[in-house]
Order: C-alpha cells, then sequence, then structure tokens
C-alpha cells in the first residue's frame, strides 16, 4: 500500500508516525510535510490546499489511500475530488466539512436537532450585531466569525467597547476576509473545557480519549490566543458518566443529525465541549484532528490506525474493537519566540539525532526543516515534545525532561502544561 497523508504540522507528523506500524503500507508519502517528518516519509512539496495538485499527484503516484487532515482542504473539497478518481480517502466530504468551515451551520445544527450549545444568533450587518450584543447588556459576550479564521475568529468582549472593536474587526475591517460576512452572538458559558476525538462511519462513532489544549501563549493562560501550546490526555475533568451523558446527548444526535441534512460525515470529527454546570455543552465541531491534540491522543491507541481508517471510510467500523492504553501523554510545544505575532526562523534546533527525535520522548516536528545537515526552526509552533507515563505527573515529567534536552535560540515553552491537574 501507499498512503498519501496531506498536511505539515505536528499533528500529521503523530499520524504518520502511527501509519508506519501498520505491515499492509510500504510507503507513506507525506505533502508538504516537514524537516522531521522527512526522516519517516517520503516528502513531496505541494501545498495542502492545492486541490488539483494533490489529486493529480495521488493518480499519476500509485496512491492507494489518502488520509487528508487540515481543515481547509477539507473544506475545499480535497476528499471529493481525490475519491471521484477513485481513489479512497480518510476525512469528510466537503458537504459535511461545512460543520466546521460554517459556525452558522453547526450552530443551526445543533438548535434543529437539539444539540445542547450556548444560545445564540446570528447577524450578517454590523450594526444589528452590534445592538443585540448592547441590549442583551450580558458581559462577557462572545462575538464569532461564520468562517475559517487560523483560529482567531473568536473574540470575547468584556464591555462595550470591547464589543464595539469585535464587530468592527470582523465585520467591517474584514480582518479575516469572508469569514466575517456572518457573525454568530452568543451566550458565554463557563467550566473546563475538554476535546474529544471521534472515528465515525457516518454509522457509528468511536471517541478516543479525551484531552485538553492550552490555548494561550503564556503561563496561567495569559497572553495571546494561539494554535495551541501543549496538551494532555486523557482529562480528568471527563469521567465515565460525562462521557456516556456526551455519547447520548451530543455524539450520537450529531452523526444523526449529519445524515438526516444528507451531509453523513466519516473521518475524525472533533467535539470542542465546555463542562458547564449544566452539562456538557458544545462549543465548537472541527471536521479533523486537532492540532496538539492528536499528539497526545495516538501515542494511547493501541489498536492500528490504517485499519480504522480504512473502516471509516468502508463503513465497517461497527466491526473494529479500539482499545486504548490506561495510560496518560503529555505534549509541550516549544514555540519560537514572538509566536503567535513575529518570530525569527532558520535557528539550528539542538538536542536532536539523525532522525529528528531524542531518547526518553517523542518529538513531533511541527516548523522545522533540514538545512545543512541540522534541523532549522521554520514556523511559530516548532516542536512537540511528547512523553506517555503510567500517569499524567509521570507523563508531564517526562516530557518536561525532553524540553530541558531539545531547544533553539529564542525558545518559547509554557511552564505549567497540565499544571493544574496534575493532582486531580
Ligand atoms: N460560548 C462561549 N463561552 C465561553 N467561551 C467560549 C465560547 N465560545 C468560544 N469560547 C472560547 O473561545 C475559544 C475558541 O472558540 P471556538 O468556537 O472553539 O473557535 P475556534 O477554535 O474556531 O477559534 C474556545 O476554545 C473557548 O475557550
Ligand atoms: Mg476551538
Amino acid at each position: 500500500m501507499r498512503v498519501l497523508v496531506v498536511g505539515s504540522g505536528g499533528r500529521e507528523h503523530a499520524i504518520v508516525r502511527k501509519l508506519k506500524e501498520n505491515k499492509t503500507i510500504d510507503h507513506i508519502i507525506c505533502a508538504p510535510g516537514n524537516g522531521g517528518i522527512a526522516a519517516d516519509a517520503e516528502c513531496v512539496d505541494i501545498k495542502a490546499t492545492d486541490v488539483e495538485a494533490m489529486t493529480d499527484y495521488a493518480v499519476s503516484n500509485d496512491i492507494d489511500f489518502v488520509v487528508v487532515t487540515p481543515d481547509d482542504p477539507l473544506a475545499l473539497g480535497m476528499v471529493d475530488a481525490i475519491e471521484a478518481k477513485g481513489i479512497p480517502c480518510f476525512g469528510p466530504r466537503k458537504n459535511a466539512a461545512v460543520i466546521e468551515a460554517s459556525k452558522v451551520f453547526s450552530k443551526n445544527l445543533m438548535k434543529k436537532y437539539g444539540i445542547p450549545t450556548a444560545g445564540y444568533e446570528v447577524f450578517d450587518d454590523a450594526e444589528k450585531a452590534l445592538a443585540y450584543v448592547l441590549e442583551q447588556n450580558r458581559w462577557p459576550a462572545v462575538i464569532k466569525a461564520d468562517g475559517l479564521a487560523l483560529g482567531k475568529g473568536v473574540l470575547i468582549a468584556q464591555n462595550e467597547e470591547e464589543a464595539r472593536e469585535a464587530v468592527k474587526e470582523l465585520m467591517i475591517d474584514q480582518s479575516f476576509g469572508e469569514a466575517g460576512n456572518r457573525v454568530v452572538v452568543e451566550e458565554f458559558m463557563t467550566g473546563p473545557e475538554v476535546s474529544v476525538l471521534a472515528f465515525t462511519d457516518g454509522k457509528v462513532i468511536r471517541p478516543m480519549i479525551s484531552s485538553m489544549d492550552h490555548k494561550r501563549a503564556n503561563d496561567n493562560d495569559e497572553g495571546l490566543n494561539t494554535g495551541g501550546m501543549g496538551t494532555i490526555a486523557p482529562s480528568p475533568f471527563y469521567t465515565p458518566e460525562i462521557a456516556e451523558t456526551c455519547m447520548r446527548e451530543i455524539f450520537l444526535p450529531t452523526v444523526a443529525a449529519m445524515n438526516a441534512e444528507g451531509r453523513t460525515f466519516q473521518g475524525c470529527l472533533y467535539f470542542g465541549l465546555m463542562l458547564t454546570p449544566n452539562g456538557p455543552r458544545v462549543v465548537e465541531y472541527n471536521c479533523r484532528f486537532g492540532d496538539p491534540e492528536t499528539q497526545v491522543v495516538l501515542p494511547l491507541l493501541k489498536s492500528d490506525l490504517f485499519t480504522i481508517m480504512q473502516a471509516c471510510h468502508d463503513g465497517t467500523l461497527e466491526d473494529l474493537d479500539i482499545e486504548w492504553s490506561d495510560q496518560a501523554c503529555a505534549c509541550v510545544i516549544e514555540a519560537s519566540g514572538g509566536y503567535p505575532q513575529k518570530y525569527g526562523r532558520g535557528y539550528e534546533i539542538f538536542g536532536l539525532d539523525e532522525n529528528g527525535q531524542c531518547e526518553g520522548v517523542t518529538v513531533y516536528h511541527a516548523g522545522t526543516r533540514r538545512g545543512n545537515g541540522m534541523y532549522l526552526t521554520n514556523g511559530g509552533r516548532v516542536l512537540g515534545i511528547t512523553a506517555v507515563g503510567r500517569n499524567l505527573s509521570e507523563a508531564l515529567d517526562k516530557a518536561y525532561e525532553g524540553v530541558n534536552r531539545i531547544g533553539f535560540k529564542d525558545m518559547h515553552y509554557r511552564t505549567d502544561i497540565g499544571g493544574k491537574l496534575r493532582d486531580l
């Protein structure tokens, strides 16, 4: 088997490494990949969003199966295009990827099918949106761009001035382009956030181990929002009882709702949940594996990932037993100083062996490249230093021990990943 993985981040590296365990795969290609992925797969320089070039590549290189991971190619219909050529894919079609690509769609879906989420209104007019926020006069107010906005389209306004600024940024200045043509104004919820990724073939749904991201750049959840500075799995907040409630009230109803809409979802469906005092609520859906959640979830998967992915495509997930480790996993992101704003590139990374790894931890490469026989920084999030342990505390200790040995100029990382959860 020849398998093509689309994408270039730490998440894709984790997927590639897991796929390597399958003995029927003899060649893995990653497009475009990165410096560290190149030690595990053949990297081909095709942009993840170039649907036409990716499809042509898959066809002319005898690819047997394609894993489309990032949100934008899924929203652009890459799965539809490649499957039209007779090559099976893991990932939702365009009409199902809309569950992430449009927050208006997903909120309306949840309302129509009674799936618990924050109350909301939709606006396509800036004045009306602001008038509604002011009339509600409930703070903080949550204002969300409808479309994909690189994780920056959600603004939480503490007062009138910030609300004016938020509506202006999204709808008038159009900082995220057309993504801000419509906004969702949402009720503010409180409680711990948990991510649950789930495999689904459109018939059955198999949740993975729960996880928890740390979005803010600095310790104590201060600083700007980022793509994610570290993750732990499982989340100690996600009890078996809550998991059962989520299955009944959220996971199964979502699969059924998408089917009822003629938008059967196959692939990885990501539930961003908030465990509010009134029970679990959906914050958002993603139509794909999360980054860096994947980096802590897949190391705990005992079953074969490729077999599961094939079953999601074939509609045979019901026949599979999926086994998980009862250990814990932690991932600490090493980022470039200045991220998520301006940062330098091209710094030498020390502490890595020839394969971009380091004993005692698993190093998932996000923004790296090879140059002069070295690994060099090449992005905001550079590496995800990951370790499995008997419990969360042990996993975190091992991961941070790796962080101490691997680094580069101007490196920035959070020292408190999983900190508050260690003793829960
Ligand atoms: N209704 C809400 N109440 C409280 N916090 C929210 C709400 N909606 C979003 N958030 C916060 O904003 C973050 C980003 O929102 P989300 O809907 O996940 O958008 P995206 O990931 O596309 O930026 C969430 O992880 C959560 O911390
Ligand atoms: Mg989110």
